[in-house]
């Protein structure tokens, strides 16, 4: 994002050296004011008072009430306090220096965390549902609600049917937003449907971009917000498939959870986003209000502080109302410090595989048979080879040979490529773009190869043409295939779905990867979940590909990214919230987080696309087990004060603290990162002088819980724990502990970050947490 804007404030800054300033450009900001004193409910006047206090202050700098009206498209009145606003960038800096204003900044833009493929994750065996499910203990997630920030919704979509559910909770005060007659309609499972653009439209307006007002509802022309919802709340739906595969009952994982839909998400504007902050907060902060529990946002941008991160202000709020916020990694990985929403009251979600894939073999003319993936709905004849070409081979003479490799428009010549099987490299478009390429160009088939830093994920999209998704080692198997004979053939088998795969999970090369570049010492994403190939609800105003040459419309897709494995943990988070309801957001996060497993179903370590082993840098404390997770035996407790002891543990000054509280806080003395209560340990500058942290843990299992530690060093690490066991004799009650971490020899130090594990186990919980340490914070080494 930060490399988008740049050029826009260049430019902006050339045009008021060299024009008059009278010309001067209006942007859309977000001017905050922090919390509101209270978390109650607001009243109505309340309500009003705060925002004619909004046109008061903005009135006052640029001339009147109206003005301010004029300029003001979001006041923030319950749970945020402050207004989005069009301002000039003097305008903007001189709101700022106001008393009452704790920060102003941009309305940006954010991407949603896809990449396009599918696939699904259930808390069943075999299509029964065993006794510890967490299912059963949870009543299947009933009655939480689970409010989504995406593309909106496609209601009709058989995931949002009602049907068996009791009448909607009575805390609940949102709204069914239903405008320009798009049928838009709620029920007893969707019970919210809302809409945010203003932020959006201020945007386009400031940048002479035309938007289509006609789209302006809730309705989801997208596909991506449905498919979310669906995955953190939709119904059981018997007889889900893709173009016929993965055929099975669709749910979410709280089925009988409520959703609501708060659309934020709208088509990706040039220069700008698709999700804008000044949305975003709007939506959060009404949200709050609606009463919902659980919040999912499968959206983010690049890394920022956190008083600059609309994200992490507006979900501060909602921590401090009690309701737990769970958002994606990103999909900028495999490379290190790539991860986002890294604040510490975010739960932060990465992607990997499960244990289903959709192959489809490549054979070569040399007898060679290499396993791919695809969702392709029609296939080559299986009997017969076809002509193969690298794409590099079947360039345009007006092309470069890199773009054609990459299969990119106007870089293939028909003439080349017309009845063959096109061979393109992954890369700068869409997967199901270059399939689209390949079919205009005339291809009966693709093979889509992976580059090198993909590693061997691939991913099962539903092409347009026959077409399978292969790894880095099998595309090289290709690429020599063609150079080594005069004419290569070869063929690509139709779609068969595998159950029990193995290994599983593995990390999805694109999750994005810690270290947390602004605060080392969290560790982030916090945890993992199925993100690869997921099937759940979709779109029907769309085609599966997006492409608007493709007419095909699914009732049911599959789309790949930590955008899809994101809702899987709100959904679970939802259960822990039903069998919790007194929990507080870290206590539900800590129960997920430190019963998840770091070992895949070879019981061998989670693995990297790369087949080599991932660390917690990759997957936090490792991939979520719901069914561990309603029974954790110990939690790792955080309140509100605590949040804002670590943001004055970074630093944070009065004022900077005034964004997110109200109220005075005092800084304890002394305070550092390592004795923030967070579930995983981080030391992100271990040196000659050893560090100690304290955590403290509270009783949740059972009345008398005699616990044992247990420690698994990182490398070249000393860790020693005091006390090494901890009697409980009540429920709530809470004791602490402190693990000193030395390096073994104090002349070292640890370029790179190693890692270990700290364990409490009562016989029957294992309240797992990672230790991930450095010498030289998140300056890592690209692996
Ligand atoms: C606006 O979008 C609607 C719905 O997708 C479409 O039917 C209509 O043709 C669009 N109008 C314009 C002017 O693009
Ligand atoms: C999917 O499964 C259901 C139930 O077993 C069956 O009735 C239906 O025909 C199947 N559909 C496909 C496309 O295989
Ligand atoms: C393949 O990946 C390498 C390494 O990231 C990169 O330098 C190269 O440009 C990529 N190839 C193409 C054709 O994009
Ligand atoms: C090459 O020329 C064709 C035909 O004129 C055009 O459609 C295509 O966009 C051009 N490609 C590039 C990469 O310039
Ligand atoms: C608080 O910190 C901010 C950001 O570092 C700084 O701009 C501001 O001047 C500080 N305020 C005070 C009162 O020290």
């Amino acid at each position: 994002m930060g490399l988008l804007i740049l050029p826009l404030l260049l430019s902006f800054v050339f045009f008021c050296l060299f024009q008059t300033p009278a010309l001067a450009v209006k942007k859309s900001y977000i001017v905050y004011m922090g919390g509101h004193s209270t978390v109650l409910e607001p009243s109505f006047a309340d309500v009003k008072a705060v925002t004619n206090s909004h046109y008061n202050l903005l009135g006052s700098l640029l001339g009147s009430d109206q003005k301010a009206q004029d300029a003001i498209f979001y006041s923030y009145q319950r749970y945020i306090n402050g207004f989005a606003a069009n301002l000039e960038e003097g305008e903007a800096a001189e709101i700022a220096t106001n008393p009452n204003v704790v920060s102003v900044f941009l309305n940006q833009g954010r991407k949603l965390h896809t990449t396009r493929s599918w696939d699904f994750m259930g808390l069943e065996r075999n299509g029964a549902i065993p006794a510890d499910s967490a299912w059963n203990v949870a009543r299947f997630g009933e009655n939480t609600i689970i409010a989504n920030f995406d593309t909106g919704v496609w209601p009709e979509s058989e995931s949002f049917n009602d049907e068996g559910m009791g009448p909607i909770p009575s805390k609940w005060r949102g709204v069914c937003q239903s405008e320009n007659n798009d049928g838009v309609r709620c029920n007893r499972k969707l019970i919210g449907i809302r809409y945010f653009n203003k932020g959006y439209v201020a945007f386009a307006a400031n940048n002479n971009i035309q938007l289509n007002a006609s789209t302006f509802t809730a309705r989801d022309h997208g596909g991506h917000g449905t498919h979310t919802l669906s995955t953190a709340g939709g119904s059981f739906v018997p007889g889900a498939n893709v173009l016929g595969f993965g055929n099975g009952t669709a749910k979410g994982g709280s089925p009988k959870a409520r959703v609501a839909a708060y659309k934020v998400c709208w088509p990706a504007l040039v220069g700008g986003g698709e999700c804008f902050d000044a949305d975003i907060m709007a939506a959060i902060d009404v949200a709050i209000a609606d009463g919902v529990d659980v919040m999912s946002l499968s959206v983010g941008s690049g890394p920022r502080d956190f008083f600059h991160d609309a994200i992490a202000l507006g979900t501060f709020q909602a921590i401090r109302n009690g309701i737990t916020v769970v958002a994606s990694a990103g999909n900028e990985g495999p490379g290190p410090g790539t991860v986002t929403n890294l604040a510490p009251w975010i739960f932060t979600v990465g992607a990997s595989t499960m244990d289903r894939e959709f192959a489809s073999y490549v054979s070569l003319g040399n007898k060679m048979h290499l396993k791919g993936s695809s969702l392709s709905g029609t296939a080559l004849p299986s009997d017969k080879l076809f002509p193969l070409t690298s794409a590099a081979d079947a360039k345009a003479a007006n092309a470069s040979a890199d773009d054609a490799l990459l299969c990119q428009a106007g870089s293939l010549d028909p003439t080349k490529v017309k009845g063959k099987i096109l061979v393109c490299l992954r890369g700068l478009s869409a997967r199901v773009e270059k399939g689209y390429q390949a079919h205009l160009a005339g291809a009966v088939g693709m093979i889509l190869a992976n580059n090198v830093s993909d590693g061997n994920g691939v991913l099962a999209d539903a092409h347009l043409l026959p077409a399978s998704h292969i790894g880095y080692t099998e595309g090289q198997h290709v690429f020599a295939y063609i150079r080594s004979t005069k004419n290569p053939v070869g063929s690509i088998s139709p779609v068969m779905t595998q159950l029990d795969t193995k290994p599983a999970p593995i990390m999805a090369s694109f999750s994005s990867v810690g270290p947390n570049i602004i605060e080392p010492a969290i560790l982030k994403p916090d945890i993992t979940a199925p993100g690869v190939s997921v099937i759940a609800a979709y779109s029907e105003a769309v085609s599966p590909t997006e492409i608007e040459f493709d007419k095909r419309r699914v009732p049911f897709n599959t789309l790949s990214g930590t955008s899809m494995s994101c809702p899987h943990v709100s959904g679970i988070v939802g259960l822990v919230k039903t069998v919790h309801p007194s929990w507080s957001p870290a206590a539900i996060k800590s129960a997920i987080m430190t019963t998840a497993k770091t070992r895949d179903n070879d019981k061998q370590p989670i693995r990297d696309s790369s087949s080599l082993k991932a660390t917690p840098i990759d997957y936090g404390a490792g991939h979520v087990q719901p069914n561990r997770a309603v029974d954790p035996g110990l939690v790792y407790d955080l309140t509100v004060d605590d949040y804002l002891n670590f943001l004055c543990a970074r630093g944070y000054n009065q004022t900077l603290l005034r964004l997110f509280t109200d109220k005075p806080h005092v800084c304890p003395k002394p305070f550092g990162l390592e004795n923030f209560n967070y579930p995983s340990i981080t030391v992100p500058t271990l040196l000659a002088n050893p560090v100690t942290v304290t955590r403290t843990v509270t009783n949740v299992g059972s009345a008398n819980g005699a616990y044992k530690v247990s420690v698994k060093e990182p490398r070249g690490v000393m860790v020693s724990v005091e006390p090494t066991s901890l009697d409980f004799k009540s429920i709530g009650e809470k004791k602490s502990f402190k693990a000193t971490l030395k390096l073994k020899s104090s002349a070292s130090k640890i370029e790179d970050y190693v890692f270990g594990q700290l364990v409490w186990s009562d016989g029957k919980h294992v309240v797992r947490s990672p230790v991930a340490v450095s010498s030289t914070g998140n300056q890592v080494k690209i692996r």
